[in-house]
């Protein structure tokens, strides 16, 4: 049974040396528990799977099998950079899974935000264990369980809301990174050679676009939130807010309002911008963006995203507001 208390003793991670010394200590522990074996990861992309797959892959290389998910409801760009990063770079040994179609024709027509979530776990669950079927010879399941997941909820990634795999399909896990805080993943996934814009991400929900997709999701509004989101961080990037403020993105509810195009009235949807910062998430103050900035992503928005016609500015602190609109 693997150690889930984190000695008082323990340093802290704040350095590149003491994450160089904590890799080494890793790899080791890695090799004598894998020995030969293969170890299966689902690689979702974000902080925490990510610095387990660059750490396994450092301690047992292509012995490490990672299975990356790509249900549609990832941020511009995404999917992409897991299969350059992993596989491209680090010759990891990576299956893609395109399952778009799969997840956007389960959740059509679902507008209940709790049902939408479930649906999206239980579909994760179904299509990590269809591809673990048809692998040989695994007898680990790595997992980016970190120490806070640790703390609250015993060990099970509560922001997954993924469930879990069958009785049959159980392996013995690894979790080389569970007593880290984030703060540390992050000084270890640099010294692994990750890069900054995976390392220091900010916080993105396990269902990801689909709680900002609101109501039923539909192609067009999915595809509409996805490029203002890109538009919002790359703006947010150029101007030294990326890193500064906690999490910001782009919502889409389920309303059309009349517009004027190219000098005709015309029923558009409205995107919605949010920028929080916070301590825990529990309470959130909203970021004081420049207005010139604003109307700028608001220009950007209404002339680069298909359907959209205006653009609305969340001023609403956490409470009365949650910081995600679903
Ligand atoms: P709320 O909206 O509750 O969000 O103020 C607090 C933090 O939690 C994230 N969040 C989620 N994360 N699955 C997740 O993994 C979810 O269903 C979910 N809902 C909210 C949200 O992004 C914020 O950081």
């Amino acid at each position: 049974m693997a150690n889930n208390i984190r000695p008082e003793t323990m340093e802290r991670i704040t350095t590149p040396a003491l994450a160089e010394a904590f890799i080494q200590e890793q790899v080791a522990e890695i090799r004598r528990q894998v020995g030969d074996k293969r170890v299966l990861l689902a690689l979702s992309g974000g902080v925490d799977s990510s610095v387990v797959a660059a750490l396994l892959i450092r301690a047992i290389g292509r012995q490490l099998v990672c299975v990356h998910v790509n249900h549609g409801l990832l941020r511009k760009g995404e999917p992409e950079q897991v299969v350059k990063v992993f596989r491209d770079e680090m010759n990891a040994n990576l299956i893609y899974v395109d399952a778009v179609d799969r997840f956007l024709d389960k959740l059509a027509g679902v507008s209940d935000p709790e049902t939408k979530r479930k649906i999206i776990g239980a579909e994760f669950i179904r299509v990590f264990e269809e591809e673990a079927r048809k692998l040989e010879g695994i007898s680990f399941l790595a997992q980016g369980t970190i120490y806070p997941d640790i703390l609250e909820s015993d060990g099970v990634k509560a922001h997954h809301n993924v469930g879990g795999l069958p009785e049959d399909l159980q392996f013995e896990l690894v979790e080389p990174v569970r007593l880290l805080y984030k703060d540390e993943v992050r000084v270890v996934g640099k010294a692994l050679g990750l890069p900054d814009n995976m390392v220091f991400r900010q916080p993105f929900p396990g269902p990801g676009l689909g709680v900002r997709c609101l109501g039923a999701i539909t192609r067009d509004r999915l595809e509409a939130v996805r490029e203002s989101d890109a538009i919002l961080r790359e703006e947010f990037a150029k101007n030294g807010l990326e890193g500064k403020v906690w999490q910001y993105f782009t919502a889409i509810p389920d309303l059309k309002s009349v517009g004027v195009r190219q000098g005709k009235r015309a029923d558009e949807w409205c995107v919605i911008i949010r920028a929080v910062n916070t301590k825990d998430a529990m309470t959130a103050t909203v970021e004081n963006v420049p207005f010139d900035l604003l109307q700028h992503i608001t220009a950007r928005i209404t002339a680069e995203v298909k359907g959209v016609n205006r653009v609305l500015f969340d001023l609403t602190p956490k409470p009365t507001g949650t910081i995600e609109w679903e």
